[in-house]
């Protein structure tokens, strides 16, 4: 059983977690952080992340170290503005955990058009990713992970015609296609990488059940009801466990996908996830999304 004791020293090691102000990407940035890496807690308010940040060091004492990012994923120049300054202050980055997402919104757009959950939870870290790639190429063997969901297995597919609001919204269809379309990005990316003889891991990792602000968007008696049905629903610093063992294990290869342990992936410690799905695995859609995707955000890899 993995946990976060099991978290090498990062002493010196440059990480930033997107949506750190809270939930499962609070954990994570304070486990790096109280494993010696210097941690950018990068969210939407700035007042959300020095809070956040002060209540790390209070809770962890002296570490590594922490620093503050003002990032919201549903502005691409926003994600632009942050990526430029973090660059400016920084010449490597060691791990990016994409981690910041919204679930089952009222239907509402990005700035830039998109559907919300699928510009902020998809668009906005490919964006961010591709900004960053720089800085991941010049550090020793960086990370990039990205979480998905259980959910991406529900998506059939992607409708390119309807990912911003042209047609219907399916609040739980669009989280869905979101989170098939994070898994997608990491596949691809992986794939890419390595045809580039990128040093860079691609991996993807998803929580199973946990109890966050995620489900903000549910009512307090549909929550309990849903919630009743699992045998356990973890805590953010169990349900950060998966995202953990992909940003810091040394048996990680690019291209896994790691989730809980226990029955249907809902709850347990992190290993190799089973969950797939044909479009989870179809090359062809994660090359049509990476194309739509460039074009959309107007950034290139630079491999
Ligand atoms: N919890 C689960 O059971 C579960 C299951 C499967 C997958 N996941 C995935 O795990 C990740 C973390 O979720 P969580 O459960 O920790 O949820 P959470 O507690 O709601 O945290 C989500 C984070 O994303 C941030 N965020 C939302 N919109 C943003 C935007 N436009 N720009 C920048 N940041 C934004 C939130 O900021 P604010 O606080 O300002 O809103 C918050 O910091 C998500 O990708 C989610 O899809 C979670």
């Amino acid at each position: 059983m993995w946990t976060s004791n099991d978290i090498p020293d990062l002493t010196g090691k440059i990480a930033i977690v997107t949506g750190a102000n809270t939930g499962i990407g609070y954990e994570v940035a304070k486990a790096l952080y109280q494993k010696g890496a210097i941690v950018t807690i990068s969210a939407r308010d700035m007042e959300k992340a020095v809070s956040a940040a002060e209540r790390i060091k209070k809770e962890s004492g002296k570490a590594g170290g922490l620093e503050i990012g003002l990032l919201n994923l549903a502005s691409l120049d926003d994600v632009k503005t942050f990526a430029d300054q973090f660059s400016e202050g920084h010449h490597r980055l060691d791990i990016l955990v994409n981690n910041a997402g919204v679930m089952i919104p009222p239907p509402s757009r990005t700035n830039d058009g998109f559907e919300l959950q699928f510009g902020v939870n998809f668009i906005g870290h490919f964006a961010l990713t591709a900004h960053l790639l720089p800085l991941l190429n010049a550090a020793d063997a960086a990370r990039v992970v990205t979480l998905s969901s259980g959910a991406a297995t529900l998506a059939p597919g992607i409708d390119f015609g309807n990912l911003k609001l042209e047609n219907t919204y399916d609040s739980w269809r669009e989280y869905a296609v979101s989170k098939l379309a994070d898994i997608l990005f990491t596949y691809e990316l992986d794939r890419r990488l390595k045809a580039g003889q990128s040093k860079v891991l691609s991996v993807a990792a998803h929580p199973g059940v946990t109890r966050t602000d995620l489900q903000r968007h549910i009512g307090s008696d549909v929550l309990e009801g849903l919630f009743a049905q699992f045998d356990t629903v973890m805590e953010a610093w169990q349900g950060a466990l998966p995202t953990l063992f992909a940003a810091t294990d040394s048996s990680i290869r690019g291209g896994e996908f790691i989730g809980p342990d226990g029955p249907n992936e809902y709850a347990g410690y992190p290993t190799l996830s089973k969950h797939s799905s044909p479009s989870m695995t179809d090359q062809a859609l994660a090359q049509e999304l990476w194309d739509y995707a460039e074009t959309a955000t107007g950034m290139k890899f630079d491999f």
